[in-house]
């Protein structure tokens, strides 16, 4: 599988309401981070759906690269 784009080396802070559905861009060349804008198309990458459970700020994985997505793990750091 090719590599996501490295969007950003840190996570984006979002403030989500509960019950609501984000789609995660998960190959990092959307423009509108963290979320999709269709650049995936023509590539294997697809969108990634989240449903938030309560309101309040979630850390969106912007690496692409946590094994928790679409949140950050702390893989952004270890990557080279
Ligand atoms: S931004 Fe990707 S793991 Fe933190």
């Amino acid at each position: 599988m090719t590599s996501p784009v490295i969007a950003g080396r840190a996570p984006l802070g979002t403030e989500v309401e509960a019950g609501k559905t984000y789609y995660w861009c998960s190959c990092g060349q959307s423009t509108k981070q963290p979320f999709c804008d269709g650049s995936h198309k023509g590539s294997e990458f697809v969108p990634q759906a989240y449903t938030a459970e309560k309101d309040g700020k979630v850390w969106f994985c912007n690496c692409k690269h946590s094994a928790n997505k679409p949140l950050c793990d702390g893989a952004h750091k270890t990557l080279p």
